[in-house]
């Protein structure tokens, strides 16, 4: 059975709830998920193992990556996931933020790009909640990943 891990970051709950759909999707495909919310700190072998390894974030500030993923953010450039395979969803909203679009989710797949896994879906970026327009594009991320 395919191991997946999620670290989500979400404050008012958007990313939560597309980490919950990626949860979902997962396990209809029959893969063994773990999700581990960023508030109770992301260690630094999180996906160690895992063959699967995912990150959704929302993006704060002007472009900035969530507080409460900042040192994960930092440490993973250094961590070796060879041989695994990495996916990035972001939720943030381009109205307001119109440069800085999901820049964390970007960044985000920037960083695993140096570990060493293979990406295996293009970064999916969510306007704030996942809608049901959104559900099947989180449904082929997902399918990409296993
Ligand atoms: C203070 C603040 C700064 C934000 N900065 C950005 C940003 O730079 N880029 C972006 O795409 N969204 C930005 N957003 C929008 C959030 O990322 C977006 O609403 C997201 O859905 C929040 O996710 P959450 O509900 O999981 O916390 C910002 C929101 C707030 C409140």
């Amino acid at each position: 059975m395919t191991a997946v891990k999620i670290v989500f970051s979400s404050t008012t709950g958007n990313t939560e709830g597309i980490a919950e759909i990626l949860e979902e999707e997962f396990q209809a495909l029959d893969a063994d998920v773990e999700v581990i919310d960023a508030d109770d700190d992301v260690d630094e072998d999180v996906f160690e193992d895992a063959d699967v390894c995912v990150v959704a974030t929302y993006t704060d500030g002007d472009g900035e990556i969530p507080f409460n993923l900042q040192e994960f953010y930092e440490e993973l450039p250094d961590i070796d996931l060879d041989g695994k395979v990495f996916g990035v969803v972001g939720s943030g909203d381009s109205e307001l933020y119109p440069d800085a679009f999901c820049q964390a989710a970007i960044d985000f797949e920037k960083a695993f790009e140096a570990t060493g896994a293979t990406k295996g879906a293009d970064t999916v970026k969510i306007e704030n909640a996942a809608e049901d327009d959104d559900i099947d594009t989180l449904k082929a991320f997902v399918a990409a990943l296993l």
